[in-house]
């Protein structure tokens, strides 16, 4: 019996059950762990930067408005108020900005209205795997491409396509990218631009941790924003709290009604009390977003350094180690060969220290990632970074004993 032919209920089942499970943050998050375990897993914002207070009272001032807009239906686009706030951040017109619950829903509606069943999508490898999971939906199939230092890598892809491939599109992130951490400079967004026009792919740049730069700068300009072959995906997740599910698209003229046509026929839009009580938060104090951002910059900037040097100093020679220029992981790479990467991640478990292992990340071959450690110090203090360096390196100790 085929597929078609189930009844409506086994089908919905079989569908179900033939998500193959479960690609990345499935291991580590799901299994046993000390009482006591250092929790180095997910790129979760710190709740002291997060603006707590200044939440609250938005939220009054919103429930407290005459006839009470924040608890009705509104647009599927967005409510103007924070649609404008992110289109003058943007440097885009309001007409490109599309409100979502999140960035993960941002790459979903990309995908559905971009890939159809068994489309070629180049994709980041490593990659954040997440976005796998959104593919499947849409049986979309893989080319990975290098990311290093720069961000994905152009030449490859520039080889892939004049090689014959023709992906529909290409998943990247373009800044402090998960797992890697490099960031792809303006040569390299302007030549993701060009090919994209050139091959007519669509560019999906997710860019959650843009906002968390604390060394280097940002480049001058950004040839996402202006585009037709471009969707540049964004959320609120790393900066105000992933708790709000709120994000946001800048597309494509042409895409807009598209994304828009498809979301009516989903959720309708985006909660409206959350996007009012974001909105007021952002509007009624101009400066309160840069501020809250200034914050989170610092505490994540100590703690990368903190952790860094810690590991140097708990297992020194063992890592290459590089401090990254903002975002909120660590990815360093066993040297010795002879270590095993898996075994490590098991001694870590045991000595109380969880982390992501690189193994996770890859999309295809030819990337060292399962050399590599995916270590989120976001949420843990500097005494409990400190701490997890030292169980690292008594797992470790355990390979070498
Ligand atoms: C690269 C990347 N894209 C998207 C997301 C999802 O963001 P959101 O929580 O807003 O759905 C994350 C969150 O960790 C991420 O790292």
């Amino acid at each position: 019996m085929t597929l078609d032919t189930l009844p409506a209920l086994d089908r919905r089942t079989a569908l179900v059950s033939a998500f193959t499970a479960p690609k990345g943050f499935g291991d580590q998050t799901l299994r046993e762990r000390r009482a006591d375990a250092i929790e180095l897993l997910g790129g979760i914002p710190d709740p002291a930067v997060l603006p707590a207070r200044e939440l609250a009272e938005a939220t009054a001032r919103v429930l407290s408005q005459p006839g009470l807009p924040a608890l009705q239906y509104s647009r599927t686009e967005g409510i103007p108020a924070l649609r404008e706030w992110i289109a003058a951040r943007e440097g885009v017109p309001v007409s490109r900005i599309v409100v979502t619950n999140g960035g993960f829903h941002g790459l979903a509606l990309a995908i559905q209205t971009t890939v159809e069943r068994g489309d070629l999508v180049a994709v980041d490898n490593p990659i954040f795997p997440l976005f796998l999971r959104g593919l499947e939906l849409s049986a979309g199939r893989t080319l990975p491409v290098r990311v290093g230092a720069h961000g994905i890598d152009i030449e490859e892809l520039s080889g892939l396509l004049k090689g014959g491939a023709r992906p529909a599109a290409l998943y990247t992130v373009p800044d402090f990218h998960n797992p890697t951490q490099g960031s792809l400079p303006l040569e390299g967004r302007r030549e993701l631009v060009r090919l994209a026009e050139h091959y007519g792919f669509v560019v999906f740049a997710d860019n959650p941790y843009r906002e968390l730069r604390f060394s280097g700068r940002a480049p001058k300009e950004e040839p996402f924003n202006h585009s037709e072959r471009v969707i540049h995906i964004n959320t609120f997740t790393k900066t105000l709290g992933p708790g709000l599910r709120l994000g946001w698209l800048v597309l494509p003229e042409s895409l807009t009604p598209d994304i828009v046509a498809l979301r009516s026929r989903q959720d309708s839009h985006s909660s409206t009390f959350v996007q009012a009580v974001v909105a007021e938060l952002l509007t009624q104090d101009p400066g309160l977003f840069d501020r809250t951002l200034d914050r989170a910059r610092a505490t994540y900037a100590s703690r990368a350094r903190t952790l860094a040097e810690a590991i140097d100093r708990e297992a020194p020679g063992a890592f290459d180690v590089e401090v990254p220029g903002g975002g909120l992981f660590l990815w360093p790479r066993l040297r010795d060969a002879s270590v095993d990467a898996d075994r490590l991640a098991a001694d870590a478990s045991a000595e109380g220290v969880e982390y992501q292992r690189g193994a996770f990340f890859p999309s295809g071959p030819g990337t060292d990632a399962a050399r590599h450690l995916r270590l989120a110090f976001g949420d843990t203090s500097q005494d409990q970074l400190t701490e997890a360096a030292a169980r690292l390196g008594r797992a470790l100790q355990r390979q070498r004993a």
